[in-house]
């Protein structure tokens, strides 16, 4: 049992997350009050994913951000302003907003993280996704990862898994997404995960903790944190509690 008493916590670092079938066990009436947590334009983009898991991982989302949120607020779910970025990343609508999230999904899996310390993001990765394509290596990583995924042999592919959630974790916490030269943020994963900035993104805020974890079931989830002061915070996994589903 959880208790969720760390978004009171300055120095950490909060991602919860939560199952599709965490979804379906709770039956069709919470399914109704999730539901009635969306906003008439999000209610419509529900509507249209073609696939029930995207439908139901994006629901969730929004149920855990919405709840999330608002504890650390100190309002109702529905009670606090949404806006998304030029490049659709979600923040509170609010230019004093005390604290900063992310959502992630893949493969059945919601992730939510929360930061009061800056911007955040996080990503979420199925290990067993296949087939990936081996030509994305190059695409993707600079020449010393590349070099790393490949001296993994038969596990290449959960290598380059654990390179890409992070560089996604951190191009989703400057709000930019994945359409950049993915080379120029390049990481080193022992002992703690660090990137350095090249090419297009030289220059770039150093001040950032990564963090890399495999979580139940089969996924690697990395949350990247922007921490001006250089102090490493704590990053707190889960489960996002049972008493918070509305
Ligand atoms: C952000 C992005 C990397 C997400 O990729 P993904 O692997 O499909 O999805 P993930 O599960 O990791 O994350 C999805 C969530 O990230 C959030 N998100 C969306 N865009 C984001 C961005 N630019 N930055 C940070 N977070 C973003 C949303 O909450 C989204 O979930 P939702 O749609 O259910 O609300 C990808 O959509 C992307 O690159 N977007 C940028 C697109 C772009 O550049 N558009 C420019 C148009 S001019």
């Amino acid at each position: 049992m959880v208790t969720p008493t760390s978004l009171d916590e300055t120095r950490v670092v909060d991602v919860w997350h939560t199952t599709i079938d965490d979804l379906h066990a709770r039956g069709a009436d919470a399914l109704a009050r999730a539901l009635g947590l969306l906003h008439p334009s999000e209610r419509q983009r529900y509507a249209r994913f073609r696939h029930d898991a995207d439908r139901e991982m994006f629901l969730i989302g929004r149920v855990l951000a919405r709840s999330v949120v608002a504890r650390a607020l100190g309002v109702g779910p529905g009670d606090w302003p949404w806006r998304e970025g030029p490049r659709g990343r979600p923040d509170i609508d609010r230019d004093d907003a005390p604290l900063s999230f992310n959502l992630a999904h893949s493969a059945g899996l919601v992730v939510c993280a929360v930061s009061r310390l800056g911007p955040v993001g996080v990503d979420v990765e199925h290990r067993l996704r296949v087939p990936l394509d081996r030509a994305l290596v190059p695409r993707c990583c600079a020449p010393d990862e590349a070099a790393d995924v490949d001296a993994q042999g038969a596990d290449w592919c959960d290598r380059f898994l654990q390179y890409w959630t992070l560089k996604e974790s951190y191009l989703k916490a400057v709000g930019l997404g994945i359409s950049v030269h993915l080379p120029d943020v390049r990481f080193r994963l022992c002992p703690a995960p660090t990137a350095a900035f090249t090419g297009t993104f030289a220059g770039a805020d150093a001040g950032w903790t990564f963090e890399l974890r495999p979580v139940a079931p089969a996924h690697y989830v990395a949350v990247a944190a922007s921490t001006p002061d250089g102090v490493r915070p704590v990053v707190h996994h889960a489960p996002f509690p049972d008493e918070w589903w509305p």
